[in-house]
């Protein structure tokens, strides 16, 4: 790779990862990713922005190496500790064991685990300035963005904001920049998708970091994954502001209810919890799993008061997209929304039982008590789905 100036005296150095096709195990990544990492050189000091992921270390320092001697860093900033940011420290501290890493107080303990051995540190305040010689590096404290040790690092005379995760993509092209980037539409769906998949469960978090980037002067967003944002960077962060607000703008208290269903049954139970869950003054959107796109599944969850899973059971275990579901819960934050569970089953029913406790090692509240029913439901069992959803819209109505 050519490494490419972002500024006098600021490059690019990191790397491109174009066949990756998953990105931590559960999201697929259609257009492969980057990891960027940004080598500053001031009239005196020069620093690293991020490192990259660890079968990529000589990559990045030949890359490096097209700019300086890595023996010639003073600092390694690291924004964020998950290992495809962090990985190639490990190689770089062997090769390199004079670098100082600067990091949050929350990250220290990560990158201890990681490099499991003595390295040369200092732990940077919110706020902490350190000069470079005519470039001078502020740190932006904002843990949970996606992890407990996150924080930014803003460019304060180039005014480039290195924001790592934040307002990245799992984009991989030839380009650097996105102005340059040929299918613009494909880009910012994986702008959008990262956010969906990874930033998400932030909000809060989120709307804080875009109340203290409001006033600061901005020419370019540098993240560690995708497009270096220099055309619009304001653009994306209104769009991140605007998206982790959209769920305090909903007025109506939905309650999706996502079921499976095989002969009908499940999907009878579902239909009379939605009449009891309208009954209760709440707005039940019932959702086939097996129909619905997940992304719209996942989204009205995201606007929800509560939830409702409706499944069947095959060979003991729970069917496929009811598990599919579950595993795209981690997506979402459904911290203090209520859930409960019902099915229809043939034999001997476990799938019903296995989501409650599912949804309870979650820290999900589980309530009312979930219903199960043994082939057709009678209609002595069909009132009592009408009663699970007018307790249910009792309590999510409540807890909203
Ligand atoms: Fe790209 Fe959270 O690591």
């Amino acid at each position: 790779m050519t490494t490419q100036a972002l500024a006098p005296n600021v490059h690019c150095v990191g790397v491109k990862d174009p066949g990756l096709t998953v990105f931590d195990i559960v999201i697929p990544t259609e257009y492969g990713t980057t990891y960027n990492s940004y080598l500053v050189r001031g009239t005196e000091k020069t620093a690293l922005i991020d490192c990259v992921k660890r079968p990529f270390a000589e990559e990045f320092f030949r890359n490096i190496e097209e700019i300086l001697p890595v023996g010639k860093i003073d600092y390694v900033v690291i924004n964020h500790s998950e290992p495809d940011h962090s990985g190639a420290l490990v190689d770089l501290l062997k090769r390199h064991p004079n670098v100082t890493v600067l990091l949050s107080r929350p990250a220290k303990t990560f990158i201890d685990n990681l490099v499991n051995s003595e390295y040369r540190f200092r732990v940077v305040n919110d706020n902490e300035e350190i000069s470079l010689g005519g470039k001078t590096l502020r740190f932006i404290s904002v843990p949970f963005l996606h992890w407990p040790d996150t924080m930014f690092t803003y460019l304060v005379e180039d005014r480039i904001l290195c924001p790592c995760d934040f307002l990245g993509a799992h984009y991989s092209s030839p380009h650097t920049f996105n102005d340059e980037i040929h299918e613009p539409g494909k880009a910012r769906s994986a702008f959008e998708f990262y956010y969906s998949t990874i930033m998400r469960p932030y909000k809060e978090h989120i709307l804080k970091a875009c109340d203290r980037l409001r006033d600061l002067p901005m020419d370019m967003i540098a993240p560690s994954h995708g497009p270096v944002l220099r055309k619009d960077p304001r653009e994306y962060l209104s769009w991140y502001e605007d998206r982790a607000s959209a769920s305090r703008r909903v007025k109506e208290k939905k309650v999706p209810i996502v079921y499976v269903s095989a002969y009908g049954n499940t999907a009878a139970m579902a239909r009379k919890v939605a009449e009891g869950v309208a009954a209760g003054g709440l707005t039940p959107v019932l959702l086939n799993c097996v129909e619905v796109p997940m992304p719209r599944i996942i989204d009205e969850l995201d606007e929800a008061v509560g939830f409702l899973i409706g499944t069947p059971t095959l060979n003991s275990n729970v069917p496929h997209p009811i598990l599919h579901l579950i595993g795209n819960l981690v997506t979402l934050n459904m911290k203090g929304k209520p859930a409960s569970v019902f099915g229809s089953y043939g034999w001997s029913g476990e799938a019903v039982k296995t989501i409650q406790d599912i949804l309870t090692s979650m820290r999900i509240k589980v309530s009312p008590e979930p219903i199960r029913v043994k082939m057709t439901p009678s209609e002595q069992d069909l009132l009592a789905c009408v009663d699970l959803g007018r307790k249910f819209a009792e309590i999510a109505g409540g807890a909203a």
